[in-house]
């Protein structure tokens, strides 16, 4: 085993007390998806998914790691020798908090805005008004929230294309399976041949394509898993 690549959603965070996207009602934060996490949305009415955005900052960065975001860790400490690369659909910084590295935020980064004109990335801390001047290229009103919006392409795809065709083993934990191209990951690293884990709390979309599914709160699953994990590799070098 040389490799492993951790895809995480929304449901790791939930019990940091961060929403899922998909829970309950289908409202985040009091909207519907389509309103505020579109290219449409926002070219509609930048002003409100802005808000929506200074809104749900703090609260992200309040936000504190939980139990499965410190195994990964602990995993990636116990184990030097294996490249264990996290995939993240979550936009929080949670596994950043945790200490965690090699981190890719495929769906983007809540704390970063990006300038629509010149790329420039921009740390984002306090609200973002929709008539801000890029400090770059000094153009106005062109900063976006650097989150992938419905209609966009996620970041970091050709290095998870790499690390998916490498993978031995692809662990999946807190998503639903529904959004592609995250949900098409397993698939892809069956095909090359890992073994394939999911940890979720209710079974997803795509549950049919895991080797094995562990239901149940993240937090209390995956470090027992990780525990397990830890002792069989080192029983083997
Ligand atoms: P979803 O809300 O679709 O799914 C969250 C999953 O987490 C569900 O299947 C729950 O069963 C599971 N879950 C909830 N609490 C859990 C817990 N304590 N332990 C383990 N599992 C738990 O969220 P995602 O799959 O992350 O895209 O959604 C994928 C993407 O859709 C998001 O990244 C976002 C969204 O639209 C963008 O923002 C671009």
């Amino acid at each position: 085993m040389k490799n492993i690549v951790i895809l995480t959603g929304s449901g790791i965070s939930a019990e940091s007390g961060l929403k899922t996207f998909r829970s309950g009602d289908g409202l985040w934060l009091n909207h519907k998806i389509e309103d505020v996490c579109t290219v449409e949305a926002f070219e509609r009415n930048p002003a409100l998914v802005h808000s929506f955005y200074n809104e749900l900052r703090p609260i992200m960065m309040k936000a504190l790691p939980n139990a499965a975001h410190q195994a990964i860790t602990t995993l990636q400490q116990k184990l030097p020798k294996l490249n264990i690369n996290i995939v993240t659909q979550n936009v929080d910084l949670l596994h950043e908090k945790a200490k965690s590295k090699n981190i890719y935020h495929i769906h983007g980064r809540i704390d970063e805005c990006v300038c629509m004109n010149c790329g420039h990335i921009i740390k984002t801390f306090a609200d973002v008004e929709s008539d801000e001047v890029c400090p770059q290229c000094q153009v106005q009103g062109m900063l976006k929230p650097n989150i992938v919006f419905f209609g966009e392409m996620p970041q970091h795809m050709s290095e998870v294309d790499y690390m998916l065709s490498h993978c031995d083993l692809f662990i999946a934990i807190g998503t639903s399976g529904i959004v592609y191209p995250a949900a098409g990951f397993v698939r892809q690293a069956k095909f090359h041949g890992a073994k394939t884990y999911l940890f979720n709390l209710d079974p997803c979309n795509n549950s049919s394509l895991f080797d094995e599914e562990i239901l149940g709160k993240a937090s209390q699953t995956f470090p027992k898993f990780a525990r397990q994990l830890i002792n069989e590799i080192n029983r083997q070098s």
